[in-house]
């Protein structure tokens, strides 16, 4: 997820802002989609003007004002977000191709880049960077004298042969007053001006200079000059975009018209889970984990996994423990980071580490990690934070693509995270031949179906917001789960305790009798998370008995249950339905109503959800 703004304007029309104004500007508001380098490019005097740097954007404003770029009102500019290629100064975008005569920027993944590299090396086409963008800048260079130097022409061209994800923002030197796009299921807006026209990925890119904006289609091509417009289709058919005005102040439209980032990163999931899916399997279905960079056969050989990661990262790992046992028959232990190394745990060279983190800079996670590594283990990082000191101190990475989380309760970090593993588990399973690969081709089909069923739950919020503002007054709440279930109703508890600062706690359904139901009094809330009823052995109807056991004792029972369960309804006061999955893949689902949950119910106190009491987002301390 990163960060994209294009301008198109004359100096006549609006004497007081050049492009790099409306770039620097569109950025800052866009920052919050990715932090870690920022670029421009401009047009000026026939030829591209580019300045680029690593970390944040204030960084990339010091380096422009050392090195002026010249007035200009043709511009691009990037904030990043890094997925190819670590953050530096040399993968942020824009970059340039056909010898310095265009630039490009872009947002999302080239799943078929390492294809039309191999190809273009071949041409003799030189790259700088690591980037799948630079290869779509090189292409678009390839293809522009096929277009005969039409720039759009050439967009199309270079776009019919990318699949994966993509916004791409280019300009050519030859073309001041043009800037050319092109959207596949990567966000982009089109802004309206008077004499200027705008590109963002959202709203906020633009929203300081005009409120008129036109909401673009899947696979469409967009060429902006300062006083036109045109949008087609990859073909070049025409194609019409919906024109809308924004009412949101610049604040709100930072945060896509939420009330907070939490509830927008909650909304984000479907996008969180399917970009980290993206690219990670080829046309037969075998996965393709690039960035593993453990020999495959030394990953054969592995006879124990052991998970490290500190709070809501932890409550994947367990998820990923039910997944990853029943896949590969790997014994998988699931610890906490601060209490692995304390305890002189047993690892050697045949224990794979995988630490879960979304920053890669919890301190304890990175000091267990390291232990680990003193121990002969090998390391592996599944985490959400390109270039970050996790990543880069262990053997190899999974990177989840949820984009930056800016709240600090972590939500679609944690959904991408489980996704993660379950990537890690069927890649494990390939490997070691755990499961043909028919049955893995069928576990990645039902996960290419998790996002829209994500969207499903988001679209009925409502039902689970009018509970959570009728229960803004609660004291305490239980949470129950069982198998996969049981980390769910941890993470539904911490997500609770975490920004409502209500005593909240997670239970193992089958514990109940060992303790917690001596909790049960008359009106306690108690979420159960239901297993489905299509599950093997009793799992589904113990839990069920579970409900009965503290309904009969008083308790309110709010229940998640899949779609069509009806042995819930009797005993629950409220049930809120998920859509079918497998087992193993159902807390990407469960999770999603106890965020709205939480999410609501500490908004309806009037807490600040974003920046709780007390917590941090990345903890860099022991
Ligand atoms: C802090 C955050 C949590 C996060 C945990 C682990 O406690 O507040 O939201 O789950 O750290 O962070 P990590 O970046 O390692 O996933």
């Amino acid at each position: 997820m990163c960060g994209i703004v294009g301008y198109a304007g004359t100096s006549s029309a609006v004497a007081d802002h050049g492009a790099l104004d409306v770039l620097i500007e569109g950025l800052r508001r866009l920052e919050y989609r990715g932090y870690d380098s920022a670029g421009v490019a401009v047009v000026a005097d026939g030829a591209i003007h580019a300045r680029k740097k690593a970390g944040k954007l204030v960084n990339l404003e010091n380096e422009i004002a050392q090195e002026p770029l010249p007035e200009s009102m043709t511009g691009i500019g990037h904030t990043r977000w890094a997925t190819h290629g670590g953050p530096s100064d040399g993968n942020a975008h824009p970059h340039l191709a056909d010898g310095g005569k265009l630039a490009m920027i872009h947002n999302g993944i080239i799943e078929n880049f390492a294809g039309i590299k191999a190809e273009l090396l071949a041409d003799g086409v030189e790259f700088l960077s690591e980037t799948d963008t630079e290869v779509a800048a090189a292409l678009l260079g390839k293809v522009y004298a096929e277009a005969d130097g039409d720039l759009t022409r050439a967009m199309q061209l270079a776009v019919q042969r990318l699949e994966g994800a993509f916004t791409l923002l280019a300009v050519h030197q030859d073309h001041p007053g043009v800037v050319v796009a092109a959207r596949r299921n990567s966000p982009l807006v089109l802004g309206l001006g008077d004499g200027e026209n705008f590109l963002g990925s959202d709203v906020s890119g633009f929203i300081d200079f005009t409120r008129r904006a036109v909401e673009l289609g899947q696979d469409q091509i967009v060429t902006i000059t300062p006083d036109s417009h045109s949008i087609t289709d990859f073909d070049g058919n025409p194609a019409e975009g919906k024109e809308f005005t924004v009412d949101w102040d610049a604040a709100s439209a930072e945060k896509g018209g939420f009330p907070s980032f939490m509830e927008k990163e909650i909304f984000d999931q479907p996008a969180a889970v399917a970009d980290t899916l993206l690219g990670r399997a080829d046309a037969e279905g075998r996965l393709t984990l690039d960035e593993l960079r453990i020999e495959p056969e030394k990953l054969a050989k592995i006879t124990k996994i052991v998970v490290l990661a500190c709070g809501t990262s932890a409550y994947a790992g367990s998820v990923a423990k039910y997944a990853i046992e029943s896949w590969c028959r790997i014994p998988v232990e699931v610890e906490l980071s601060h209490e692995f190394r304390y305890r002189e745990p047993i690892v050697d060279k045949n224990t794979l580490i995988v630490s879960i983190s979304q920053s890669g800079e919890t301190m304890d996670t990175l000091m267990a990690v390291r232990y680990a590594k003193e121990q002969g283990a090998k390391t592996l990082s599944i985490c959400n934070t390109n270039g970050s000191t996790i990543p880069r101190e262990s053997d190899a990475v999974l990177y989840t693509h949820a984009g930056p989380e800016i709240a600090v309760a972590s939500t679609k970090a944690f959904l991408a995270q489980i996704t993660a593993t379950y990537l890690l588990g069927l890649y494990l399973a390939q490997l070691r031949g755990n499961l043909f690969s028919g049955q893995i081709k069928d576990i990645l089909a039902d996960l290419a179906k998790i996002p829209a069923k994500i969207q499903d739950i988001l679209d009925r919020s409502g039902e689970i917001k009018d509970l959570a503002r009728s229960m803004a007054e609660s004291k305490s709440v239980l949470f129950l789960g069982r198998h996969v279930g049981y980390p769910v109703a941890m993470e539904g508890a911490l997500k609770l305790k975490e920004i409502a600062y209500i005593h909240a706690e997670g239970f193992a359904a089958g514990e109940l009798k060992h303790g917690p139901i001596a909790l049960i009094e008359e009106g306690q809330p108690v979420f159960v998370v239901v297993p489905s009823p299509r599950g093997r052995d009793s799992l589904h109807s113990k839990v069920v008995s579970n409900i009965q056991e503290v309904r009969a004792r008083g308790a309110k029972t709010l229940v998640i249950a899949e779609n069509g369960d009806s042995a819930v309804k009797d005993y629950s006061e409220w049930v809120f339905y998920v859509p079918e999955t497998p087992t193993l893949l159902m807390p990407l689902l469960a999770t999603v109503p106890l965020q709205i949950f939480a999410c609501e119910l500490a908004t309806a106190k009037g807490y600040d959800v974003d920046q709780p009491r007390n917590l941090a987002k990345s903890v860099t301390v022991e």
